[in-house]
Parts: C-alpha cells; structure tokens; sequence
C-alpha cells in the first residue's frame, strides 16, 4: 500500500482545533515522518488559517487586558496563559513552514520544521501543565490573535517567512525569556524556571535552523545573507526589532549581531 503523503498528515494536524489533540497530532506528524512512513509528497494546499479551539477568546492585542507588573496569583497565571498561547500558536507556524515550503525546500527542511513542530507541542503541553498546578488552563483567559499576522504576510515566500518567524519571532523569546526565568525564581516558582529554561535552549535552536535555511536560500541565489535577512525584515516586519538583545543566544542561534543592530527600531 502506498504510503499517505506528509502534506495530508501536516494540513490534518493543523485543522486538529483541540489543543490536546493538536498536541498528539503534531507529535505524530513529526514520529511518522522520522519513522519513514509518510511520502515526501504534497497533494493538498495548506489552509490560510489552522483551526483554533472555541477558547481562548482572541482578542486584538491593543484589547488584551493587562498583565499589571505583578506578583498577583492573578497576573501570574496571565503570563503563564500568554507564554502557552504563543507555543501553541508556535506549532502551527512550524507546521505550516514545512507544509507550505516543504516540496520546494526538500526533505531535510520538512524533518527539521517537523522536529520543531513537536518541540512546540512539548512546551505547550507542559506549560499548560504547569497552568493547571496554578489553578487555571490553556483557554481560561483571552489571548491575542495577532500571532498568525506574520504568517499571512509571508505566505507567498519562504525566504520571508524564515526571515520574519523563526528570524525574528522566535528570537524575541530569547531576549525576554531570561527576565521572566528570574521573575519565577524570585517567586520560588522552580518548576516555573525549570520550563522556561527548556524552552530558552530549544528556541535557540529553532532560531539556528532559520538561520540555516535562510543562508542557504541566500548562497542560492548568489546574495548576502546579512544584507538578505535585512531587506525582507524591512519590508516584511517593518517595526523592527525591539532591544535590547540576548547578545549571547542570538549568537549562538547564528544571527548577525550587526545586522540585529541594524534593524533595532
Ligand atoms: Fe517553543
Ligand atoms: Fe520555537
């Protein structure tokens, strides 16, 4: 029997509207794929939008309520819900990275973004954990819908889409991510740290695979990669990038500190 094609299995597990059962959609994906038992083939569109659960409420992001400074219990589960609804959002980008620009990019790119995929999964399943040991859940709170924007936006374009998601997005993470972990320590929240930790080591590398692909399209088409990353930044993320910067994890990630400058806003 012939096998099922890994562009079906990605598009079913981002119609998966549930979020337990995204979770174990995605995993799945990823496993199937490493296992060899799905065709590197590509029959069906990706859909514009994934399928999104009844709760939480998305609200614009200027509507968002907000956090307050706090060390309420209260605005504490607000971050912990905010840092879940980005993961969770986070498994549809890599779905979609790899459902959308997988047959042009090859097999290797699909294995990386599928591998990414179930990291996401895994930091929204044990934040979500993690949610519920403080009372609350993944849907308790609205969350902001602005996070699919980049993802429109660069729909048509993967040098884009590695330039403004993982390039951008997911590098934020690693310049905020270092506060929130001594806000949780100063809390006694060492669960809290032990998560945010996990997390701060796999987005840098999921930044690094971005920055892979992207140097790779670039030597393609015989441009700077530096000089690349910057003019699709401008025109596609045009608020540029906000410091001050994890010098030290974008580095690592492989970014170009000169060009992180460059686009500071
Ligand atoms: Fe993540
Ligand atoms: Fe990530």
């Amino acid at each position: 029997m012939a096998k099922p094609d890994v562009g079906g299995a990605i598009r079913g597990a981002l119609l998966t509207a549930d979020p337990a059962a995204k979770v174990m959609a995605a995993r799945r994906v990823a496993r199937d794929w490493r296992l060899g038992r799905l065709a590197f083939a590509f029959e069906d569109a990706m859909p514009a939008q994934p399928a999104r659960p009844g709760r939480p409420e998305l609200l614009p992001p200027k509507e968002m309520p907000r956090r307050g400074k706090g060390g309420s219990d209260r605005g504490r589960i607000a971050l912990w819900h905010a840092l879940a609804h980005i993961e969770f959002v986070a498994i549809d980008l890599a779905l979609d990275m790899a459902g959308r620009f997988g047959g042009e990019m090859g097999p290797a790119f699909v294995g990386d973004f599928l591998a990414i995929a179930a990291d996401e999964a895994m930091h929204f399943a044990i934040l979500n954990r993690h949610l519920v040991a403080l009372g609350s859940h993944y849907g308790a709170h609205p969350a902001h819908d602005g996070l699919w924007q980049a993802a429109e936006a660069t729909a048509h374009d993967v040098a884009a889409r590695l330039a403004v998601v993982p390039m951008v997005l997911e590098a934020r993470g690693l310049d905020v991510t270092p506060a929130t972990i001594e806000r949780a320590r100063s809390q006694g929240d060492a669960a809290g740290v032990r998560i945010l930790e996990r997390i701060l080591d796999d987005e840098i590398r999921h930044v690094a695979v971005g920055v892979k692909y992207l140097n790779a399209f670039a030597k393609r088409e015989g441009l700077d990669p530096k000089n690349l990353w910057i003019s699709l930044v401008r025109r596609h993320f045009p608020g540029g990038l906000k410091p001050p910067f994890n010098d030290s994890a974008r580095s690592s990630a492989g970014l170009s500190l000169e060009a992180c400058a460059a686009l500071a806003s």
